[in-house]
């Protein structure tokens, strides 16, 4: 007969809902690779009313974790309940009565990993996070093990399904913003609060797990330079097509003799380059290590089935014993000292698309392109269109892409145009990524 594993699953919503299903409906798969059965014994949720659109076998389904926490044959469960509290309770509570976690609450982790972690090796239990990022894409598994000759130098990506998924519909369909964020909550992408995934927040929570798993960097997700969508009008996806690129938002983790870039932003990526082509809920990363050189990552980075599959294989690797030897390894969020520091961001250089709003009158262009030059900032190509209408409009939109000149100098001469007669407000400033 073959050897059981008992499992338990904390949360039965998006995702929960596509482990129980792998396990269940190919539990001959998983125990194929695991060379054990992995037996669902319990499914905690908050409601056991609600309608699901998956039967778990009777019994199974209940509100009462002490029902996991006082059962010594479940060796492992898998949080996969959203926010702070009560997931981080209910991931000490487990861990305290000796079972090993998987989780794809990258919240959580980016928020109390030390915690966490430092409690999982006291207490000689491991967790397991590979969904926490990208969705389907394993880049945890790959940084931390596959990678592990190299020094990583670069790691450009699109993190957050949500943001891609609206900012396509825009672009693609027309659809209005509004609609576009629905469909994806509505699809299961977005976060119960959906101001996590279009500020930028969920993406800066993943960067700062990369960042600590590639450069050894303890850097709080909130002190990430990070700007939304939430604030993108459809004009600028308009003039950045003109110009040849894509706005996506892009999260960036690079390393400098002077220390580690990272920042979260709305970025136009050059058309037909790989990024630029990464459509819908879709993530993708670009690696590069000294040794292996630039790798490139691409799949479903949000969705019930593609975040079970990066779970489940986590399940796998704790019941085989993998994990359990990796995570102790790594000893990832310890006590000890950061080995690299972020870089002040006024430091960091880069190609930006400008747009302002200026009265339609001689003299104007010549203005904004002073103040530029003023801060050392060199104009790469320009578009005004004439205004259509009848004459009467005192207000143009002026595209400006420079090239690449220092952020400080960039925010200065921003700050500087917006305060000109001829300007009005609104004025935006992207990152360029050829
Ligand atoms: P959902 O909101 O769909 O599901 C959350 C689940 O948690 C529900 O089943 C809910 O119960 C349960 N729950 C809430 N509070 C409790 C509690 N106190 N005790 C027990 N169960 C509780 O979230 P998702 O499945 O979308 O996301 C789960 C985690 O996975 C989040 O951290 C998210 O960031 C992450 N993630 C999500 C992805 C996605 O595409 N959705 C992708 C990658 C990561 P009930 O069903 O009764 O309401
Ligand atoms: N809300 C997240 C996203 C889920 O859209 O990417 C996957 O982490």
């Amino acid at each position: 007969m073959q050897a059981v594993t008992k499992v338990a699953l904390i949360g039965m919503g998006t995702v929960g809902t596509g482990v129980a299903r792998l396990l269940i409906d190919h539990g001959d798969r998983t125990a194929r690779h695991a060379g054990r059965t992995l037996w669902v014994e319990a499914v905690v949720v908050s409601d056991t009313q609600k309608a699901r659109d998956y039967q778990l076998p009777k019994g199974v389904l209940t509100r009462d974790l002490a029902k996991v926490l006082k059962n010594p044959e479940i060796k492992l469960a898998a949080v996969l309940v959203g926010g702070l509290e009560p997931a981080r309770t209910i991931t000490l509570q487990l861990l305290e009565s000796g079972k090993d976690i998987v989780t794809a609450n990258k919240l959580l982790l980016a928020e109390h990993g030390p915690e966490l972690f430092d409690r999982a090796r006291e207490l000689g239990r491991s967790i397991a996070f590979d969904a926490c990022v990208a969705g389907g894409i394993p880049i945890i598994t790959n940084i931390a093990q596959c990678f592990s000759a190299n020094q990583i130098e670069s790691l450009r990506g699109i993190l957050n399904g949500t943001t891609n998924f609206i900012v396509s519909q825009m672009e693609e369909q027309g659809t209005t913003y509004a609609a576009a964020l629905g469909e994806a909550q509505r699809l299961g992408f977005a976060e119960p609060d959906p101001t996590m995934d279009v500020s930028g927040g969920d993406a800066a929570q993943k960067l700062a797990i990369l960042a600590h798993l590639a450069f050894g960097a303890r850097v709080h997700w909130s002190e990430i330079p990070c700007v939304g969508i939430d604030a993108l009008d459809p004009a600028d996806l308009k003039y950045a097509k003109e110009l040849g690129y894509r706005i996506k938002l892009i999260a960036v983790a690079e390393l400098h003799e002077s220390g580690l870039e990272l920042h979260v932003s709305p970025t136009l990526v050059k058309m037909g380059t790989p990024l630029a082509e990464v459509r819908q809920a879709y993530n993708a990363i670009s690696v590069i290590g000294d040794a292996v050189g630039p790798v490139f990552f691409h799949g479903l980075g949000a969705g019930q089935m593609p975040t079970a599959s990066s779970v489940v294989a986590d399940m796998i690797d704790v019941a085989v014993g993998r994990m359990g030897i990796t995570f102790h390894t790594l000893n990832l969020w310890s006590q000890g000292e950061a080995r690299v520091a972020m870089l002040d961001h006024k430091r960091l250089a880069g190609r930006y698309y400008l747009r302002f709003t200026v009265e339609d009158r001689p003299g104007v262009l010549a203005e904004i392109a002073g103040v530029l030059g003023k801060h050392q900032i060199s104009i790469a190509s320009v578009i005004q269109h004439e205004p259509s209408g009848d004459g009467q409009v005192r207000t143009v939109p002026l595209v400006i892409m420079t090239y690449r000149a220092a952020e400080g100098s960039a925010q200065a001469a921003m700050a500087e145009i917006d305060k000109l007669k001829c300007t009005r407000p609104g004025s935006v400033r992207m990152r360029v990524l050829d």
